[in-house]
Order: structure tokens, then sequence, then C-alpha cells
């Protein structure tokens, strides 16, 4: 039986030398004594390297393979020699078969995608520039992004996977990208936090006394308050008031109340002006503030005033 393996082997490897000879000079198909390290994906055992040709043309992925001579076994690769030169070695005890037919080229589906622009070129021995499917960017995923074929350059911004914030600016350079958070957002691109924060981060105002219901009776107060981000709540009201209340409401002398309305969500964040009535003016005195619009309330950057002055809070 051994003596049979031997024999069916030694008769197999002299058909291929003899093929090797007779392809020089068309395509050239099995080179003994070499082999392609580094890019295998799956091995078999068996008894003719034909199977194994088979195999390969069964499988996207197939771009080679090695037939190791002493174990009868075949290594399948899903890159070509072409592709990394640098992992083509001698090996008295294989030869390295390269897809004769139907082979897929390198980047074209997912389930063949390249690590690089180059690899491409050189597996393909052309190629425009287009969008390719890539495994560097993002590890365990193939994803298509454009390939700049003169500078070799892929386009990580082109893709729906690039690091970057989701209120980032993806910027694509030679070999890699950058991401820089949108104006009103800080932080270091991969994460950016700011407008979203203040829909979260806010103090609230909740006394009954600051609505303009409330009618002053005696000891007026005045607004120690922020510089910060405050809601209005619970008692209260829902938000600022948006009409000029009588003077002696909300629990102080002057009223303050938003000149100009809320604004939408998508207005983002936007200054107002906030007015206090006294001496006979609605805007006597004023103040800027910032209002946000956190979809189903509002948040108001406030600050101290002055004089006897409050925000008061309305329905
Ligand atoms: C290609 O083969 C290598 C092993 O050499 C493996 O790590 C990689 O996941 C394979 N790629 C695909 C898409 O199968
Ligand atoms: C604002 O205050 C004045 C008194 O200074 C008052 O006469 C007026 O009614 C107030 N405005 C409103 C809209 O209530």
């Amino acid at each position: 039986m051994r003596l049979l393996f031997r024999i069916s082997v030694l008769f197999v490897l002299g058909q291929l030398l003899y093929k090797t000879v007779t392809q020089r000079c068309g395509s050239e198909i099995s080179i003994f004594g070499w082999m392609l390290r580094g890019h295998i994906y799956s091995t078999m055992l068996e008894d003719l390297p034909h199977t194994c040709v088979q195999v390969c043309r069964e499988d996207d992925r197939c771009q080679s393979f090695n037939w190791v001579i002493s174990l009868l076994k075949c290594e399948f690769s899903n890159r070509t020699k072409e592709a990394r030169p640098e992992d083509f070695i001698s090996d008295p005890d294989r030869f390295y078969y390269k897809r004769d037919r139907n082979r897929v080229p390198l980047g074209s589906i997912p389930e063949l995608p390249a690590e690089t622009c180059l690899e491409i070129k050189k597996s393909e021995g052309h190629a425009i520039s287009r969008k390719y499917w890539f495994s560097s960017i993002k590890t365990g995923t193939s994803v298509l992004a454009y390939c700049d074929m003169k500078t070799d350059d892929i386009d990580e911004c082109s893709t729906n996977s690039h690091s970057c914030d989701v209120n980032a600016v993806c910027g694509n350079n030679l070999g890699s990208y950058t991401c820089a958070c949108k104006p009103g957002y800080s932080g270091n691109g991969r994460t950016c936090s700011g407008k979203l924060n203040k829909c979260q981060n806010y103090q609230t105002l909740t006394d009954a006394d600051r609505k303009t219901s409330y009618r002053t009776v005696s000891s007026p107060i005045r607004d120690v308050i922020g510089p910060g981000w405050f809601r209005f709540q619970g008692a209260a009201g829902t938000r600022m008031a948006t009409s000029c209340p009588p003077l002696y409401r909300c629990n102080t002398n002057a009223p303050g109340w938003l000149n100009g309305g809320h604004p939408s969500v998508a207005d983002g964040q936007v200054t107002r002006q906030v007015c206090f009535n006294w001496s006979g003016l609605c805007c006597h005195g004023t103040v800027n503030v910032q209002v946000r619009n956190c979809g189903s309330y509002y948040v108001y950057y406030l600050r101290e005033y002055g004089g006897t002055t409050r925000y008061c809070g309305s329905d």
C-alpha cells in the first residue's frame, strides 16, 4: 500500500514537473520546490494534488495552494505569490500551485478582502481606482473602501466603519485618516461630546415660587445661579416664560422671560435674550443665554444677572 502511494506520488510529481516545464511559456501554474507561507486558510489530506485543484476551484477564497509532498497534504492560500512575493520561499518538500481557473480578483468580494491597495495592484497586475473590499480597516469584518491606485491609499473615510465619532468630520490622508470633532463639540474625534451632553448634564429649577403665576408677597429674592445648564421642572413649570410677566412675579421684583421663543431640535444650541421687566420696560435689563431643545424639554445656560431678578418658569 505504502509503495503504491509512493509510486502514485512520484507519478503525479513527474506529471506536474512535466507540466511546469510545458507551461512555462504560458500561464505558470505549478512550481516545484517553492511554497507561499502565511496565507493558508485551510488544509486537506489528499492522495492526489488533482483533488486539491478541484477543491481550490470551488472556493472563492482560494488563490493558490502548496502541496506537501511527504504528507500528501494541500495547504490552501488566500493569496498568490504575485500579491505577496516576500512570502514566496523555497521548500524542497513542497510545490506551489496557482489557481488556474476562475480565480477571484483580490478585494473584489467580501470573502476575499485585501489588506492594502498595493497588494491588489500586485495581485492583479493592474487595477483601477475604485472601491474594493478590505480587512485592514476593521479587523474581523470586510469593508468597502475607495482605493487610489496612484497613491496606493485607502480612503477610510469612504467607509461607514472608520472610528470617528458621529459628531466628527473624517479626513483622509495617505495611509491613515483623521477625526476632528464638529464645531460645538469637543473631544479627540473618536469620541466627541458637547451638544448632546448638555441635554443630560443640567441642574433643575423646581421651586413653585419661580412660576410667573406666583405673586411676590414680601421679601423678594434674587437668582444666585450658574453659570451652568438648567432645566425647568416640576412646580417651576416646564420652560422659561416667553412673554413679559407683570412686575413682582416669581418671587422677585423684576421677572425674567425669554425673548425670541424657543428653538427647535434642529436649530441646535442658540443664543437668546432674557429680558427683565422693570420700570415700565419689558426689556429694561437684558442678558444673553444659551438655549437648546432636547426633544421633550429645554435646557438653558444661565448666569447670575444681578439686581432683584429671577429667571421665571411657565408651562
Ligand atoms: C486568509 O488567510 C489567513 C491565514 O493565513 C487568515 O488569517 C485570514 O483570515 C484569511 N482571510 C480570509 C478572508 O479568509
Ligand atoms: C411690565 O412691567 C410694567 C411695570 O413696570 C407693567 O406695567 C407691565 O404690565 C409689565 N408687562 C407686562 C406684559 O405685564
